[in-house]
């Protein structure tokens, strides 16, 4: 099940990433993280050092490879740079399994105390008026569209700040949609903006408080965002410890924001995946994506590339 935190900057979008991370690798259950903010900080809030952080394979570098392994055989595509990065999985694409072994996470996906991370990279100053951020993240949008995550098994997303997501189809890839939200004016508009773009998608949304000191900000939580609040965290020694560097065990965090990370996990739980729904958004975003890109690449017919009975499924990994 995929689950992505967003939120307005600074609101604890990669830290609560990092705590649910953390809460599903201490159950030893299968989990990728993937940080695909501009600024990349979750392998810190995971426990690496910047050296270790700035030193990481990032998903952008390997582009032609992730290109490469995922169109496979398929058809339709007529060459991995033909793949762009809503180019929709069909018959011959290479899916992935959340833990396996295969090219993209041998280059990409590497271990910190324990959880699984892929980056998607910064935005570097050669960037700087050549590309956006965008671009950046559409290797992570391709990754998630070829991952066949099953239930009980995880993929965590660090997102952008604000609703800088919607600049791509990366916010429709997910099953929960964790919006983090302190109790600012700010923080509820940011909620207001999301839930705005969200309601053409059927994109799940669930506000997830966080920096909660005390009963007035619960009350005035509730009383902006009603019944979407899902569960809140408090201002958190836990997390403030990890800020100073002392990376303590997540089963030292403080019982009602563990309580919190449970009540998350049970949530994106009760969630069964409609794989129907989840392609059909998916080619719906590369239609879109080609229509506004046409005439820029080229003679290849990129509508081509939908093949419109695949079904992304289970079965279709052991057929
Ligand atoms: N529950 C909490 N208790 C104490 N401090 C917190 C809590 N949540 C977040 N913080 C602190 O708030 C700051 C911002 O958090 P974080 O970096 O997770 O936000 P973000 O939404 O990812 O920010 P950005 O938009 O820059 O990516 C950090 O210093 C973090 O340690
Ligand atoms: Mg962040």
């Amino acid at each position: 099940m995929k689950i992505a935190f967003v939120g307005k900057g600074g609101s604890g979008k990669t830290t609560l990433s990092a705590l649910f991370v953390r809460h599903l690798v201490a159950q030893r259950l299968p989990t990728l993280a993937i940080d695909a903010d501009i600024n990349q900080h979750l392998a810190t809030a995971l426990g690496a050092s910047e050296p270790e952080s700035a030193a990481l394979p990032t998903l952008s570098a390997h582009l032609p490879l992730i290109k490469t392994y995922l169109c496979g055989d398929n058809p339709r595509i007529t060459s991995p740079d033909a793949m762009i990065k809503t180019t929709p999985p069909g018959v011959g694409s290479r899916m992935l399994a959340v833990v396996e072994d295969n090219p993209i996470y041998t280059a990409c996906v590497r271990e910190i105390e324990g959880a699984r991370l892929a980056v998607t990279g910064p935005f570097t100053e050669d960037d700087l008026g050549v590309a956006c951020y965008h671009s950046k993240v559409g290797a992570a949008e391709l990754l998630l569209n070829h991952l066949l995550d099953g239930p009980g098994e995880y993929v965590v997303v660090d997102m952008t700040a604000g609703a800088d997501s919607f600049a791509s189809g990366l916010f429709t890839r997910f099953d929960l949609t964790a919006l983090v939200c302190e109790p600012t004016l700010r923080s509820v508009a940011v909620y207001r903006q999301y839930l705005r773009y969200a309601q053409d998608f059927d994109i799940r949304i669930a506000v997830i408080g966080n920096k909660i000191a005390d009963t007035d900000d619960l009350d005035f939580l509730r009383e902006q965002v009603g019944a979407d609040l899902l569960c809140w965290i408090g201002r958190s020694g836990h997390v403030r410890a990890s800020e100073r560097g002392q990376t303590r065990p997540i089963t030292d965090l403080e019982p009602a924001n563990r309580t919190a990370l449970t009540t998350i996990q049970s949530t994106l739980d009760t969630i069964e995946r409609d794989w129907v729904g989840y392609q059909r958004h998916a080619v719906r975003f590369h239609l879109r994506n080609v229509a506004a890109w046409a005439g820029q690449r080229g003679d290849d017919d990129l509508t081509a590339q939908v093949d419109p009975d695949f079904v992304p499924g289970l079965r279709q990994v052991s057929a």
